[in-house]
């Protein structure tokens, strides 16, 4: 049975990662199972100086997911590399830091310290996120500047660089396909959609910064939609997430076109799911005879 993928350059033990945001730096997730065991932790996104999230509510449960503002609290890159990263390195895990400065210049230099690292396997570029005033969406979702991030960001980075894309855009497959063409090594799909919550009771938005970012099941139907479309467009590897719980979930992802998978959301419901899943995923192909899991990836778009 092999269960190892290639994130172009880059080869993972299996499919199972943990997505940015909703594993930390892997300490908790290590309480629960020996976090080598997946195919690369990605960890919360960082500035180049600590940075403390939004204020007021941060968090509420939605039918089948939750919408969130945390506003990329983070430890900043230096205690990153001085406690985070040899923590994980001494756990012999695969580690895949998130970037996300609010400048293109901070992402430049976050991006270069980080890729020439030892123990970072490569480095994710989040340009997706919906809950900080500065950078986050506002790359993702012109096309312009993103393709000028991307350009910049790629001539600093060494070795594999994933993009994280935003959902929240007419035509996710144009955006993946300017990743492509300006040097990324994949893209990840999808961060989370926009959304918001009104407090009836104080006639106000829940959110101090009104909008919030939608994860967990209610949003599978449509990240599995953008995985798909974005096969379709581009050669490189895609990372897909977006409400992933069960099994079936992550074999739909792979079908349309993941080379791997990222469990969100759900680690907060069930933080030993990573795991599950990596032996699900086992026994899926043992029943259905496939030895390969990389014979699994994009074949709804050959049937
Ligand atoms: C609490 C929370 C924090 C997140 N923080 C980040 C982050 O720092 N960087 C990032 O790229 N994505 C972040 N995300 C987005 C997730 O990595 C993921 O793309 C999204 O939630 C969709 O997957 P899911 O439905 O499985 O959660 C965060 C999501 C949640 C719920």
């Amino acid at each position: 049975m092999n269960l190892s993928v290639d994130i172009n350059t880059l080869t993972l033990k299996n499919p199972v990662t943990v997505a940015s945001g909703t594993a930390g730096y892997g300490e908790e997730l290590s309480r629960f199972y020996d976090i080598k065991r997946l195919g690369a932790i990605f960890t919360k996104g960082l500035s180049l100086k600590p940075r403390a999230g939004n204020k007021g509510n941060r968090i509420i449960e939605t039918p089948a997911g939750m919408l969130n503002s945390i506003g990329l609290e983070n430890v900043g890159l230096e205690v990153f590399l001085n406690e985070k990263l040899p923590f994980l390195k001494r756990l012999g895990a695969t580690v895949i830091p998130n970037v996300a400065g609010h400048s293109e210049g901070e992402n430049c230099a976050l991006c270069e310290a980080l890729s020439h690292t030892d123990g970072v396997a490569a480095v994710e570029l989040n340009v997706s996120c919906p809950n900080v005033k500065e950078g986050g969406m506002a790359f993702g979702r012109n096309l312009s500047v993103f393709a000028k991030l991307i350009e910049n960001v790629r001539k600093v980075t060494k070795g594999t660089l994933i993009v994280k894309l935003s959902p929240n855009v007419t035509d996710i497959g144009e955006f993946a396909r300017a990743a492509e063409d300006l040097g990324a090594d994949a893209v990840s799909a999808v961060n989370t959609f926009l959304g918001m919550k009104i407090d009836i009771q104080k006639r106000k938005p829940y959110f101090l910064n009104r909008v919030a970012g939608l994860s967990g099941p209610a949003i599978r139907p449509m990240a599995v939609r953008a995985v798909y479309e974005i096969y379709s467009k581009v050669k490189i590897p895609i990372i897909g997430l977006g409400g992933i719980a069960r099994v079936e979930d992550a074999i739909e992802f792979l079908m349309a076109g993941a080379s791997a998978i990222s469990i969100g959301t759900m680690n907060l419901a069930d933080p030993t799911l990573a795991v599950k899943m990596i032996d699900g995923i086992e026994a899926f192909m043992r029943k259905e005879r496939v030895y390969d899991v990389r014979d699994l990836i994009g074949i709804a778009h050959r049937q």
